[in-house]
């Protein structure tokens, strides 16, 4: 079977502040899209990587890109979810894996662990455990949540082409932001496999200098 990774990265990425949307900009000499790209196109199981931009990106793209094979730019759109589904569009039948352009390093057991779930599910998403004691309230508490009962969902989420084609046409506009959830309310099988620290999203500023030391260490 054919195994595409699909990369979004039509996010404005300016959360963290600056111009440039963080996608595109260098981390440790590289750009952090393409320390995602490179991260899958090592994937020995992975037949194609591509990548979803915004429109107006393209430019920027290129330069992240350099030369790296990832097929033709697809242009996504405002939402999360529309951006996926232009990915979906654009690619062959098989399966996806849809990843965040802010994951930077991702463990090639995880992609293994995804891939081998999917012969007996839907869909195969990494999660973690919660550490930290998880409430309710903003200024004040208003109550805690069971943590056992709780995890975080982290990308590549793993599904067969057909099955999220499908999710995204039931769920119709205003699909939640996350694959999996869309794939559920379609009433489709989504199982878990053990995520990675290493694939954490990088968010703040200091998850950036975090990531800038790791790969400098050459711990990753
Ligand atoms: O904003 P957030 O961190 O949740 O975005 C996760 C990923 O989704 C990022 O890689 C971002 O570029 C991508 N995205 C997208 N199209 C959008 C919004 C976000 O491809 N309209």
């Amino acid at each position: 079977t054919q195994v595409t990774a699909l990369i979004v990265a039509a996010g404005s990425g300016t959360r963290m502040g600056g111009e440039t949307p963080k996608q595109y900009r260098p981390l440790a000499g590289k750009a952090l899209l393409a320390h995602a790209c490179e991260a899958l196109l090592s994937h020995p199981r992975i037949t194609a990587v591509r990548v979803v931009i915004g429109g107006g990106q393209e430019e920027l793209a290129r330069k992240a890109l350099g030369s790296l094979d990832v097929g033709e730019l697809i242009i996504g759109g405002r939402e999360r979810a529309d951006s996926v589904r232009a990915g979906l569009a654009a690619i062959d039948d098989g399966i996806v894996l849809v990843h965040d352009a802010a994951r930077p390093f991702c463990p090639p057991e995880v992609v293994d662990r995804l891939l081998d779930a999917l012969e007996s599910a839907d869909g195969a998403v990494p999660v973690l455990a919660v550490a930290d004691t998880l409430a309710k309230g903003d200024r004040e508490l208003r109550g805690t949540v069971n943590r056992n009962q709780m995890l975080r969902v982290q990308t590549p989420q793993a599904f067969h082409i057909e099955d999220l084609r499908f999710a995204y046409d039931e769920a119709g506009s205003g699909a939640p932001t996350d694959e999996s959830s869309v794939m559920q309310h379609a009433g489709l099988k989504v199982v878990t496999v053990a995520g990675d620290e290493d694939l954490h999203k990088l968010t703040t500023a200091r998850d950036w200098e975090r990531a800038e030391m790791m790969l400098q260490a050459r711990m990753i």
